[in-house]
């Protein structure tokens, strides 16, 4: 038999990019690849890219400049570029750097094999369709092998939404949801090999509509409770929800479905009218308040998650006032912000910018605000008994590590519970990004 040739793929951006990688080794599985974790080994090296703000696309280029000695010793290397920079510069990668062989677009992922037999041709390889053919369909089902207690899953792609500032619907493409009965034969298999939580996964995952058994669209919240059946399964999340696709039945699944974690991912990105406005939001700061005290009225404890931007073109001081106001308002339990970038080819790219250095003072102030209750989400949960999946060992001999159901990191000394467990923990004190837990019982 053959050598397995080996595969390196280095993944950056959202977990969908997590996901697709996976499913991309399994394509190259069929190739008779597998995976290192060394560059040097390997006779393909992948990067799956992420397009979202501007140094995400820069860090590509460096990497790739970083594999050029690695080409030069070893011509039959092949390096690819896979994900969103692939799928918005195209033929450009290799204009710029001409020692790529392949480059691969999101939805393209399913012609892999035949894209990486023409690079052993000795052909460039560059794919960036939109086919019309399902790309997980078309990709080989997962190796029966065991895998770790949390997995993502893929159930929803694209987006329909044009925030002015995101690049996401031009290389993710139109918004389309996989079949219920696809999605939960991936989840019995995953909970086969092992898994006992699964994150839903989309760019607009609330928006989700995929082909029932009964022939009629299901919602996520129908989904949610398709897969509340499944044996084995213990905790469900799901990620990233757009304000306006927030259901009513997805809200009261929150309050009643015992596996759907009370945990939510919601992002608001600013907290003034005109901005959002500006940023084709299509809902206001009160909407979304207002949103927020109907989720928690159905789940009291629900952890709220957000991201917010900051330096939007033409944000004014008494804008980004509004964003510290609306923070204020809604207490997060954790957070991501993030500096306004420029996307060529977006709405927002040729308005007004707003200089740098305000940008990064209203950053500060913001990460300063939302670090604070963060830590105060934390320290709430001290005396508290929780659900923890464990998931692996931690740094001290004896220790373990999890999350809890509010999604915290947690580790317990002298743990007695395996990886994968589903135990109590009584929380005992909050550090920096975690809680420490003894135990119960
Ligand atoms: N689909 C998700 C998020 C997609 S991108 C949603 O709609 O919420 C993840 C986050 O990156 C966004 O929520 C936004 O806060 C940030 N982001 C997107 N484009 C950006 C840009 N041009 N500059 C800075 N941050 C950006
Ligand atoms: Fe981007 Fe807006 Fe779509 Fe989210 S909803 S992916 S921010 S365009
Ligand atoms: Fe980045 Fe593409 Fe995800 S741009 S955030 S990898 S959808």
């Amino acid at each position: 038999m053959a050598e397995p040739k080996k595969l390196f793929i280095k993944t950056y951006g959202c977990q969908m990019n997590v996901y697709d990688s996976e499913r991309m080794a399994e394509a190259l599985g069929g190739q008779g690849y597998e995976q290192t974790s060394s560059p040097e080994d390997a006779d393909m090296i992948l990067l799956n890219t992420c397009h979202i703000r501007e140094k995400a696309a820069e860090k590509v280029y460096s990497e790739l400049g970083r594999f050029k000695g690695l080409k030069a010793e070893k011509p039959d290397l092949k390096i690819g570029v896979a994900g969103c920079v692939a799928q918005a510069e195209g033929a450009e990668i290799m204009r710029r750097q001409p020692m790529v062989d392949l480059v691969v677009g999101p939805q393209s992922y399913h012609r892999l094999p035949e894209l990486e037999a023409r690079t052993r041709a000795g052909q460039k390889a560059l794919d960036t369709d939109f086919p019309q053919e399902d790309k997980f369909e078309h990709l080989r089902s997962r190796p029966k092998a065991k895998r770790g207690p949390t997995a993502f899953l893929t159930v929803q792609e694209g987006c329909d939404k044009f925030c002015a500032f995101c690049v996401v619907p031009y290389t993710r493409g139109a918004e389309v949801s996989r079949p219920v009965e696809r999605v939960v034969t991936e989840a019995r298999d995953l909970v086969e090999r092992g898994v006992r939580e699964i994150t839903l996964l989309g760019q607009n995952v609330n928006a989700y509509h995929g082909a029932g058994p009964d022939g009629a669209d299901w919602s996520l919240a129908q989904l949610i409770w398709e897969l509340d059946k499944v044996d084995g399964l213990e905790r469900i999340r799901f990620t990233t929800s757009h304000p306006n696709d927030m259901t009513d039945d997805l809200i009261e699944a929150h309050g009643t479905c015992a596996k759907l974690m009370p945990y939510l991912h919601l992002p608001v990105q600013a907290g003034s009218d005109r901005i959002l406005k500006r940023m084709n939001r299509a809902h206001t700061a009160e909407s979304y308040v207002r949103l927020i005290e109907k989720i928690r009225a159905a789940r009291p404890d629900i952890l709220i998650s957000g991201d917010f931007i900051v330096g939007f073109p033409e944000e004014t001081a008494a804008d980004f006032q509004s964003t510290m106001d609306l923070v204020a308002e809604v207490k997060y339990g954790s957070a991501y912000s993030f500096k306004y970038s420029t996307r060529p080819g977006t709405p927002a790219a040729e308005r007004d910018q707003v200089p740098e250095a305000e940008k990064t003072d209203r950053l500060h102030r913001l990460q300063a605000l939302l670090t604070t209750q963060q830590r105060a989400a934390q320290d709430k949960m001290v005396n508290k008994t929780v659900g923890v999946l464990f998931e692996r060992p931690g740094r001290l001999p004896g220790q373990m590590v999890g999350k809890s159901d509010h999604l915290h990191a947690v580790h317990v000394a002298d743990c007695t519970a395996d990886a994968g467990t589903l135990a109590k923990v009584r929380i005992i004190s909050s550090e920096a990004n975690s809680l420490a837990g003894a135990l119960i019982g």
